[in-house]
């Protein structure tokens, strides 16, 4: 992520299909005061505090779970048919520390390692990395998660004497794949689960984005009965991410230190007050304010925000269409939804390319290669269209293809 920072900054007039940053457009200067006003009146009306406690719940140090864990929890009943107990929800400074917490709850001993469906989110692999446990990669493949190869991957690590704690998922619109797990497969990997006494780790930051009119395929943690799931959300997509806040559910009871066993949430809230003690009340009441002011919907409150999205997911793919016509080595996926397109060329896709791309053809992307683990080249890169207009698009596709085309004549010309 650094080295893509730097990119970026030092050339800033270059189109970027790199960053998976929301859709600027729709950002409104009034609504975070409209929304503090919307949570503070929520705490005077519909939970009784005085302007005194109001003061308080807003200004002071406060609950190490978060002020909103009520609120998240309609939400995800709301949207998600996801029904949890309001103390099962952990509110996080974005869905970053939740994932820390998460994987150092899971980090127990020198044996412990994660599985992680591959290509993996950066985020996802520095935070395992943080807390020293070991990352092995799961196949993705097209459907989204290779069920045999998660087995095999299971016995290989227990083989080897090593303790898989879990397996991350992201099951819609995957970043940086943009893959999504089917309904079927979904049911199999919760089943998987049970069988091989596995933890599944869901992220799910992209879920409210399919493309088109395209209904919504179940969260597992919507089809977890048997509470193998602990469930990572953000609204750094679908409210604010200057807001910074994200939660984790984790209502499995566990076994503390001391023999008595708990909520899965109050283990995790234990290491987030060494974290970071508590998640600003300020910004938890300005997302609070947002789920209120939509009746707890945030699917009810992102229509633009997803035909946006649809729009220039549907942008980019006719635009790579029309600028690699059928029997040119260049090839893309086409995801469900969300923010991410992979394109697959024949060569070498590396931050060397990325730097050339950026200096001499003027376009962004992200090298695949980031997000596996094992320095492997990978020969594909990301475009994300979150946070571009088609314009943009557009240009960006023209000095994409630029690029793309001058490498392939490269290619082609032997040495010397
Ligand atoms: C898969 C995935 N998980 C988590 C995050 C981080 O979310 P937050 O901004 O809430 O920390 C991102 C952000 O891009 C992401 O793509």
């Amino acid at each position: 992520m650094n080295f893509l920072n730097e990119v970026s900054q030092h050339w800033p007039d270059a189109v970027s299909l790199a960053a998976g940053r929301p859709y600027e457009e729709f950002f409104d200067d009034d609504a975070p005061g409209r929304w503090l006003d919307r949570f503070r009146r929520h705490l005077a009306d519909d939970l009784g505090q005085t302007p005194e406690q109001v003061r308080r719940t807003l200004f002071q140090y406060g609950r190490t779970k978060g002020i909103i864990h009520h609120l998240i929890a309609r939400n995800l009943a709301v949207d998600e048919d996801v029904h949890v107990d309001d103390e099962a929800v952990v509110v996080t400074v974005g869905c970053q520390e939740a994932m820390l917490l998460v994987l150092r709850a899971l980090r127990a001993g020198p044996t412990d390692v994660l599985l992680a469906v591959a290509p993996t989110y950066v985020g996802l692999t520095g935070a395992a990395r943080l807390v020293e446990l070991p990352v092995r990669p799961v196949a993705g493949g097209p459907a989204g998660v290779d069920l045999a190869d998660l087995r095999a991957q299971v016995h290989r690590a227990r083989a080897a004497g090593l303790r898989p704690r879990a397996c991350y998922v992201m099951p819609d619109f995957a970043n940086p794949s943009g893959t999504s797990i089917g309904l079927a497969d979904r049911q199999r990997l919760l089943d998987l689960a049970v069988e091989e006494d596995l933890l599944l780790i869901e992220d799910n930051p992209y879920g409210l984005f399919p493309a088109g009119d395209a209904d919504r395929v179940p969260t597992l943690k919507a089809l977890d009965t048997r509470r193998r799931v602990v469930y990572l959300g953000s609204f750094a997509k679908t409210v604010l991410p200057g807001a910074r806040i994200g939660y984790l559910v984790a209502d499995q009871r566990v076994g503390g230190v001391d023999g008595a066993v708990g909520l899965f949430a109050d283990q995790l809230a234990k290491i987030k007050s060494m974290v970071s003690v508590n998640t600003s009340p300020l910004a938890q009441a300005v997302i609070g304010g947002a789920l209120l002011e939509h009746g707890c919907s945030l699917v009810a409150a992102n229509r633009r925000e997803r035909a946006a999205y649809t729009r220039n997911r549907d942008q980019l793919l006719a635009g790579l269409r029309r600028r690699f016509p059928a029997g040119s080595p260049v090839r893309w996926n086409t995801p469900a939804g969300g923010f991410f397109v992979v394109v697959t060329v024949p060569f070498p896709v590396d931050d060397a390319l990325l730097r050339r791309s950026a200096e001499r053809y003027g376009v962004l992307w992200t090298p695949m290669a980031h997000f596996y683990d094992d320095g492997r080249p990978v020969d594909a890169l990301r475009l994300s269209v979150s946070a571009v207009t088609p314009a943009q698009i557009d240009l960006g596709l023209d000095r994409l293809a630029a690029l793309i085309t001058d490498e392939l004549t490269r290619a082609a010309i032997p040495a010397g």
